[in-house]
């Protein structure tokens, strides 16, 4: 049957590196990447995992201090190729500075991992800060900015280049909380009003969920143009919070825990290289089973 008239011309091909071997497919040698927010928990992370699989790895962060510091423990950890650069993800101009950079002393981009966040906190601004009630216009426009207006700037400039060229792939960090409305009863405090209590602010839900959707028209938008997107809803990870907290959220949790800082390594590696060929547009949810119910 011929192909619908239009199309023909631009269907992709398989990588040569996902039909070799498993090992090959995996390998990111030869790779360079991006990782926003890099200098922040889960950016280490990611920058370790893709060291590892033997890819050069760029920390951008727009705490460029931090990411320099960072990116030499991750080159002693993992013996890998990393770097660090300043990056404001809000603004297109540090976003295309950053490109720059990178292109000079590295010469591509292969990866661009959509992390960075401004991760607004349930203790942030006071009791009721983060009621909707009284949710500040300014915090809105804020939390929006960088997690989801930052994933698009960076997106456009980064994701803009890998289409011009030899196509790549974008990860797009959303949540489990992109997914389910958070459980509000294991914020709560004891001894406050219900007008009081606090709550997971609103501005982590639309972010997360609008960057499931964001992943969804990237990844068509781009697929003729070779470049793969996808999304990692990732559930909440231990970082010395109040036992009674971990408590509460444990018991949503079908495995029982939260995740340790390392357990999405692996998937990081998966959606970033050859291995996940065949796969865009979707949104991988790693959260100990908490979604399934
Ligand atoms: N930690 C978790 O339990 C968890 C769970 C699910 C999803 N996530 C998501 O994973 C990602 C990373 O989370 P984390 O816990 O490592 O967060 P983090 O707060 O430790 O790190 C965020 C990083 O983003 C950087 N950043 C903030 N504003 C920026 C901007 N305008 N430009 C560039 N960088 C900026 C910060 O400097 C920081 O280094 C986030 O998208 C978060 O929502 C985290």
């Amino acid at each position: 049957m011929p192909a619908p008239s239009g199309l023909a011309a631009s269907t992709t091909s398989a990588p040569e590196g996902a039909s070799r071997s498993i090992r090959a497919a995996f390998d990111l040698s030869g790779k360079v990447a991006v990782v926003t927010g890099g200098a922040g928990l889960l950016g280490v992370q990611h920058a370790e995992a893709i060291a590892e699989a033997g890819g050069l790895v760029v920390l951008a962060d727009i705490d460029a201090d931090a990411a320099r510091w960072h990116s030499k423990g991750v080159v002693t950890r993992t013996g890998g190729v990393v770097d660090a650069v300043e990056l404001d993800v809000t603004r297109r101009a540090s976003a295309e500075a950053a490109l720059a950079r990178v292109l000079d002393l590295h010469g591509r981009v292969d990866i661009l991992v959509n992390n960075a966040a401004s991760n607004p906190k349930v203790e942030d601004g006071g009791v009721t800060a983060t009621r909707v009630e009284t949710f500040e216009m300014q915090r809105w426009a804020r939390d929006i900015e960088v997690g989801l207006t930052g994933a698009f700037v960076c997106s456009q400039v980064f994701g803009g280049h890998m289409a011009e060229g030899q196509g790549g792939a974008i990860l797009n960090i959303a949540s489990d909380l992109g997914i389910i409305a958070p459980d509000q009863r294991i914020y709560r405090r004891e001894g406050l009003d219900e007008s009081e209590q606090p709550v997971k602010p609103v501005t982590y839900s639309v972010v997360k969920g609008g960057l499931v959707m964001l992943t969804k028209y990237l990844a068509t938008y781009w697929a003729r143009a070779g470049v793969r997107v996808n999304a990692l809803s990732p559930g909440g990870v231990y970082n010395e919070q109040p036992p009674d907290f971990v408590d509460k959220l444990t018991n949503l949790i079908p495995l029982g825990r939260m995740a340790e800082r390392h357990e999405y390594k692996a998937a990081v590696v998966f959606l970033c290289s050859d291995a996940a060929s065949y796969m865009t547009g979707s949104n991988l949810i790693i959260d100990g089973g908490r979604t399934c119910w």
